[in-house]
């Protein structure tokens, strides 16, 4: 009798292994536990036993049925699963693994660049006082130069900042001097959108405070940027410029790479591309974060990390870097 239950249950997980629809598993539930079964069988016929025998294998063939329901509900969710996964493999996701925008690589580029060179990396608010946009940077509330820069004013009295060079102040206030620091982020403009403007873009302000700092310091590592970024002989030209928060101020150039100089609308025709911005720093804005101009002085610059991305990428529309084309932004998947 014992061998024969033994069997019985050892054919049922011969059984159950060698089936993997859930149908033939109710089908084989049927035959080995249901109402039908052998083992249904062996216990309806426990009443003609004698007491002795009830005793011995009632108990017995009671706990082997248990032991083959469970089996069969076992095999049944085994199955349940693999039926989930395999209608979950079926699907096609159409994976598409992401990549980063041509300004984020640059501005990796160009951090790790000065990181090298001793800057640390700061960050600013994008949505910035006056005080720190403006006025700590000396321009004065109806100074010409906040014509250039028109912005979004909020509700709180706050505005979009319309460059990094706000967090100048920011980081004299909290680090003093000597300083370096470096600040990529996102400003904003009040523009007439064309292939070279934009109201939302990027920059990257450098910033050095020492002791006899000098303009040579600016143009080295201004060189230095510009020829590992581009990795080209790119023309780099140095004007005057006017900003009110240095003095001197410079405008650095390099050569359209659209047109090789040649003249485009991207470069307006001029051959040029105004790409950092720079001078030494006004001893006004020193001032205002608590530096002693007498002690330290120091350069910065603000490059234009959108316009790089154009020039070092060839994008002849600044508009295309805000559009989310993927078509346009894949191209420039890091592989
Ligand atoms: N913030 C200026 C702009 O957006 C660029 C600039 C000019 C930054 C001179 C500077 C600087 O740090 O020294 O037009």
């Amino acid at each position: 009798m014992e061998e024969k239950i033994l069997s019985i249950k050892n054919e049922l997980i011969s059984k159950l292994a060698d089936c993997s629809k859930e149908a033939d598993i109710l089908n084989i539930k049927a035959e080995y536990v249901g109402k039908k079964s052998v083992i249904q069988e062996l216990l309806t016929n426990l009443k003609d036993m004698s007491v002795d025998d009830k005793r011995k294998y009632g108990s017995l063939i009671n706990n082997t049925k248990k032991e083959m329901e469970e089996l069969v509900n076992k095999r049944l969710e085994e199955i349940n699963n693999q039926v989930k996964i395999s209608f979950d493999d079926s699907i096609d996701y159409n994976i598409n693994v992401g990549s980063l925008h041509p300004v984020s690589i640059l501005a990796k580029e160009v951090t790790d660049i000065m990181k090298k060179m001793g800057f640390t990396i700061v960050a600013g608010p994008e949505m910035e006082s006056e005080y720190y946009n403006f006025e700590a940077l000396n321009i004065p509330k109806d100074h010409p130069a906040r014509d250039m820069q028109d912005t979004y004013y909020l509700d709180n009295n706050m505005l979009l900042r319309t460059q990094t060079s706000g967090v100048q102040v920011r980081a004299m206030e909290k680090y003093g001097a000597p300083l370096r620091v470096c600040v990529p982020g996102r400003v904003f403009r009040n523009e007439d959108l064309d292939a070279n403007h934009e109201n939302t873009f990027f920059q990257i302000e450098g910033m050095v405070i020492d002791k006899d700092i000098s303009i040579e310091n600016l143009m080295y590592l201004m060189q230095v940027i510009l020829r590992e970024v581009l990795k080209s002989n790119v023309n780099v030209r140095i004007r005057p410029g006017f900003f009110p928060f240095t003095e001197p101020s410079f405008e650095i150039d390099c050569s359209c790479t659209i047109c090789g100089g040649k003249g485009c609308p991207t470069c307006k025709n001029s051959g040029w591309i105004e790409i950092i911005p720079g001078g030494m720093i006004h001893p006004n804005v020193l001032k205002a974060g608590g530096i002693d101009p007498n002690e330290y002085n120091g350069f910065a610059f603000g490059l234009g990390l959108t316009r790089l991305a154009m020039m070092k990428y060839k994008i002849n529309d600044i508009r295309v870097l805000n559009s989310g084309d993927l078509r346009y932004l894949e191209q420039f998947k890091i592989k």
